[in-house]
């Protein structure tokens, strides 16, 4: 072994023994300060034979190099432990198992409106969103209600009191939106038909609050525009809706209703998903009343921008707190925006 790597090895050697920072600092001006080792073999190097001048600068500069690596490693080792040393004067103790991490989960809504968004986007449907506080413009006049209409009365408001601007009247009112089909219009507006697309959100009515009925409650909106839309068009649809629901075919069946916004319109019932006779969701009579659709009114379509001589439509709007109950088996509404932690982590 040359001379070279005896001070190399050595310098390791020494520097990896020091026990504290000042012992380090001994060592670092020993070999790097401005008389140390380095300096010195760095000085020297005129005086030697040309030819060793060369092998001699390279050993310097690595003899440099694995000192300033050594301290380096040396120093850490030394800070960790003198940290670890104060850590026990505190009494910390790193070896302890750590306490349980709490997990959190998806609220059964948006575990829902989750698997039904990727249901409809694998069928060329877009998610959209709208504003909770609307315009009455849309919120009832765009949709075929104008002021007065008495279909505005089962939908009971809550009217925003405007402030700075003063009261808004008229189409200017804002309201917490009563349902997801403002959007409809939104959509006609902004969109390029055909599309279709689906409104998940929350929506406000002034409601006497039961187990059935809540104040503030989530709906799904559906709506697609295309050319020679029928009624058959929708029926498959909501099929398919309750196979994804449902994870099976599930009879549906029509019964006419009224939502001034679709003609003709109808109550979407399926048969009951847990029982063939009757049982006490579908109270007795194996139909489970699930979501208002119909034929989008030729008057909305005009007001969305849309010729109702070239462009139909059909449109549901489904009841999301509701389908979540009967999904998870909730009996009472009230518990799914309660907050309660008991409630929420059974899910
Ligand atoms: C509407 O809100 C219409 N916009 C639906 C529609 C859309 C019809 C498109 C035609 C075309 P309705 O007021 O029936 O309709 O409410 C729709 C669903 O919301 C109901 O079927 C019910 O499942 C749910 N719902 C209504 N009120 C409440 C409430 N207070 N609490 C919880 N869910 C409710």
């Amino acid at each position: 072994m040359n001379d070279r790597a005896t001070t190399i090895e050595s310098a390791r050697a020494r520097i990896a023994a020091a026990l504290d920072v000042e012992s380090l600092q001994a060592l670092e001006r020993e070999f790097l300060g401005k008389d140390g080792a380095v300096a010195r073999a760095l000085a020297a190097l005129p005086t030697l034979p040309p030819a060793e001048r060369k092998d001699a600068g390279q050993a310097a500069n690595r003899l440099k190099q694995e000192v300033l690596a050594a301290l380096e490693a040396r120093r850490s080792v030394l800070a960790e432990s003198s940290l670890e040393a104060e850590r026990r004067a505190e009494g910390f103790d790193a070896t302890l198992p750590a306490p349980p991490v709490e997990r959190g989960g998806l609220h059964p809504i948006v575990q829902v409106t989750r698997e039904l968004e990727d249901l409809f986007v694998s069928m060329g449907y877009q998610v959209l969103d709208g504003p909770e506080v609307e315009l009455d413009l849309y919120n009832f006049e765009k949709l075929n209600i104008p002021p007065d209409h008495p279909a505005r009365d089962t939908q009971d408001t809550f009217y925003v009191a405007a402030s700075d601007s003063g009261p808004g009247t008229g189409s200017a009112k804002l309201v917490l939106r009563t349902h997801t089909s403002p959007v409809q219009v939104r959509a006609m507006e902004r969109l390029t038909p055909p599309f279709r697309a689906i409104v998940p959100g929350k929506v406000f009515r002034q409601e006497e609050v039961d187990a059935s009925h809540e104040h503030t409650f989530h709906q799904m909106e559906g709506l697609v525009i295309d050319k020679g839309i029928s009624v058959g068009h929708l029926v498959h649809a909501m099929r398919t809706l309750l196979r994804g629901i449902f994870g099976r075919e599930l009879d549906v069946r029509l019964r006419p209703g009224y939502f001034p916004f679709v003609e003709p319109g109808f109550e979407l019932d399926a048969r009951c998903p847990f029982c063939e006779s009757g049982c006490s969701v579908c109270k007795g009579t194996t139909w489970v009343e699930l979501l208002p659709c119909g034929l989008v009114h030729p008057n909305v379509l005009r007001q969305g921008g849309l010729d109702p001589e070239i462009w139909g439509g059909f449109a549901f709007g489904l009841g999301l707190s509701r389908l979540v109950m009967l999904r998870f088996g909730i009996d009472d509404v009230r518990h799914l925006l309660s907050g309660d932690l008991r409630f929420l982590e059974q899910f």
